[in-house]
């Protein structure tokens, strides 16, 4: 049965399709966002839509729904503690994942599953409206198979991370581990996952472990993404653009070479500002990869050590204060850029055939997710035209 939405009495419209609107957003103001089925259909003067259903926008700003396109989401545990050691002054190298390791193992899928949909909730109602899963707390094959069961109830961006970290039964036998993923663990993600990932790091996995569950991932059909560059310089974001990942993440630490091999690919550099916030970390550094070309995306990392949020107007805020990137290209980032990290044209904006996945802000304009940090400013979150948040 066919079904209308209209949304009326929009002061600003992001449509994030500079063709329809003014400025790099496309914005569009008083108009009406007419909707049928789940996809946006037309958008029109303010007060002449008619449909089913009607949302009255109030004069308030609509913008596409956050695309978050890096999460942990599905964990079990809490490091609180590990968190105001850092703030203490502890540096973070990520070892902490065991301890979330440790519990998620322990937990039942039930848990997980409610844990999961609950962040899920919180992401909805902070105007996600797309969220990427990873797996990689269970960093063994049972419970990695288990944790992409899950994820997979709950997106359709669904990543093995099986390389997150090497479990303390592999301690010194990294190579054994890397085997692992490659002969079991990836197998098994076949149906379920839609990506591959590992996190190239000094501590964590060399470029040469990591080319290995890339490749591996591959040959089983998986899009490719990586965590690179977090704690310091390295290999991460060329090995990244060199295998053609959609993404490469984090991107905190960049040498010339990588912005350059960035600017000349199609692989989008994710910037994670809530990790750097909380894990004191250098901020990265957007305005030069942005001005020598690259595609950029930001996303919220939420996981329990390194960035225990789901927010994405905090990503923006920090972004915009910390990062010198404007207003308008940290809405793209996070809504069409995180699209174009997850190798998405359906979402992350509102032009004719998009999915209506939107936000409604409880303010004028895009410029206040920024401009009031900590507010809780959307008053509604829809997917696919109807409410989740
Ligand atoms: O992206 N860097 C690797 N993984 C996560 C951190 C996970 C954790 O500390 O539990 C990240 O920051």
């Amino acid at each position: 049965m066919a079904d209308s939405l209209a949304v009326q009495h929009i002061g600003c419209l992001v449509t994030n399709d500079p063709a329809s609107g003014e400025g790099p957003l496309g914005v569009r103001h008083d108009v009406d966002l007419v909707v049928d089925d789940g996809r946006v259909v037309a958008v029109q003067p303010a007060g002449t839509a008619l449909a089913d259903r009607a949302l009255d926008a109030g004069g308030g700003c609509v913008l596409p729904g956050f695309v978050d396109s890096h999460t942990h989401l599905v964990f079990a545990g809490d490091r609180a503690e590990e968190f105001t050691a850092r703030m203490a002054g502890r540096a973070y190298d990520g070892g902490g994942i065991r301890v979330t390791t440790a519990a998620t193992r322990a937990a039942d899928d039930e848990t997980l599953y409610r844990l999961g949909t609950a962040r899920l909730a919180e992401a909805h109602h902070g105007g996600t409206t797309t969220v990427e899963i990873k797996t990689g707390y269970g960093l063994d094959v049972a419970t990695e198979s288990r944790l992409l069961g899950i994820a997979a109830r709950l997106t359709d961006e669904v990543t093995t991370l099986g390389a997150h970290l090497v479990p303390a039964e592999y301690a010194g036998r990294a190579d054994d581990y890397v085997a692992l993923v490659c002969a079991e663990m990836i197998p098994r993600a076949a149906g379920l996952a839609r990506w591959v990932d590992a996190f190239c790091e000094a501590g964590a996995f060399s470029a040469e472990q990591c080319r290995a569950v890339l490749l591996a991932g591959r040959a089983h059909g998986l899009g490719l993404r990586l965590h690179g560059n977090q704690l310091g310089l390295g290999p991460g974001v060329r090995l990244a653009v060199e295998l053609g990942c959609a993404s490469v993440d984090h991107c905190t630490h960049l040498a010339d070479a990588d912005i350059d091999a960035l600017a000349g690919s199609d692989t989008v550099a994710t910037f994670l500002p809530a990790t750097d916030f909380s894990t004191r970390q250098p901020y990265p550094p957007a305005r030069r990869v942005i001005d020598a070309g690259a595609t950029v995306a930001l996303a919220s990392n939420c996981n329990p050590g390194s960035s225990y949020t789901t927010s994405m107007a905090f990503c923006i805020a920090l972004a915009v204060r910390e990062m010198g990137m404007t207003a308008e290209e940290a809405i793209a980032a996070s809504t069409a850029g995180g699209a174009m990290a997850l190798r998405r044209t359906d979402i992350g904006r509102l032009a004719p055939g998009c999915r209506a996945d939107l936000q409604l802000l409880d303010a004028p304009s895009y410029h206040h997710l920024a401009y009031r940090p900590g507010i809780a400013l959307v008053r509604a979150t829809l997917v696919g035209g109807r409410l989740v948040g």
